[in-house]
């Protein structure tokens, strides 16, 4: 079955793209060798960063990884997506621009994490740091993560869930990241399995069916 099924098996074979340390990979990695093993596995690991952290975490967890030459070039990215028979498709930390034709191909089936509460503090430059700097510039009292389909324009895909984080007088821009960080660590491994197991997918009119609810026992997480 090629990669670009519309019928994702079970467990969904599951490919991250990642420029950075991965901890967003590795809760993926560790949520679906967990509790999660029925839905889904991560299956393959690229990154356009021959030395990114996160390709060391795969190999450590015994993944298969690749290097992506050129990120702007669909078919070399496509042709490694379908060689990992990919069902569905998670940027976790990946800084470059998806081409077009990789997102259509995936369209329900990319998703994209974000360390803020979008459509704030997103698009082209807000990444990163700059996210949690524009936040306490404009010093917003609430932050959080979203998960979202990829469409062609950064960050401006449908939502598929968001998890509130407070920012605290006195925070500063270190402290909000590792907040944010440890939502964005437990949000995306249940997003990533709620379309995996598709209860949760992007209807034809472009809008989002099912919800991810943060667990009721949970207050939003903090660190002080
Ligand atoms: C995360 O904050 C993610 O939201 C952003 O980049 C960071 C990646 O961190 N896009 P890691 O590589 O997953 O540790």
């Amino acid at each position: 079955m090629g990669a670009m099924s519309t019928t994702p098996r079970t467990p969904a074979r599951i490919a991250v793209l990642a420029s950075g340390g991965g901890s967003n990979l590795q809760a993926l990695i560790d949520y679906f060798a967990g509790e999660a093993a029925s839905v889904g596995a991560i299956t393959f690991v690229a990154s356009d960063r021959e030395r990114a952290g996160a390709l060391d975490r795969a190999r450590a967890a015994g993944i298969t990884t690749a290097v992506i030459r050129d990120p702007r070039n669909s078919d070399d990215v496509l042709a490694l997506l379908e060689t990992a028979n990919t069902d569905v498709l998670v940027l976790a930390g990946y800084l470059k621009l998806v081409p077009a034709a990789v997102v259509r191909a995936f369209r329900g089936r990319i998703l994209n994490v974000h360390p803020a509460l979008l459509p704030s503090f997103g698009g082209p430059g807000m990444y990163g740091r700059h996210i949690h700097e524009a936040v306490l510039e404009h010093g917003v009292t609430l932050t959080g993560v979203t998960v979202h389909f990829v469409d062609e324009v950064f960050d401006r895909g449908p939502i598929i869930a968001q998890w509130p984080v407070p920012v605290h007088e006195g925070d500063n821009v270190s402290l909000v990241a590792a907040r944010v960080l440890l939502a964005e660590h437990r949000l995306l491994p249940s997003c990533v399995a709620a379309v995996a197991s598709g209860t949760v997918m992007l209807g034809p009119d472009g809008r989002v069916r099912g919800r991810v609810l943060p667990p009721a026992d949970v207050a939003p997480l903090d660190i002080r």
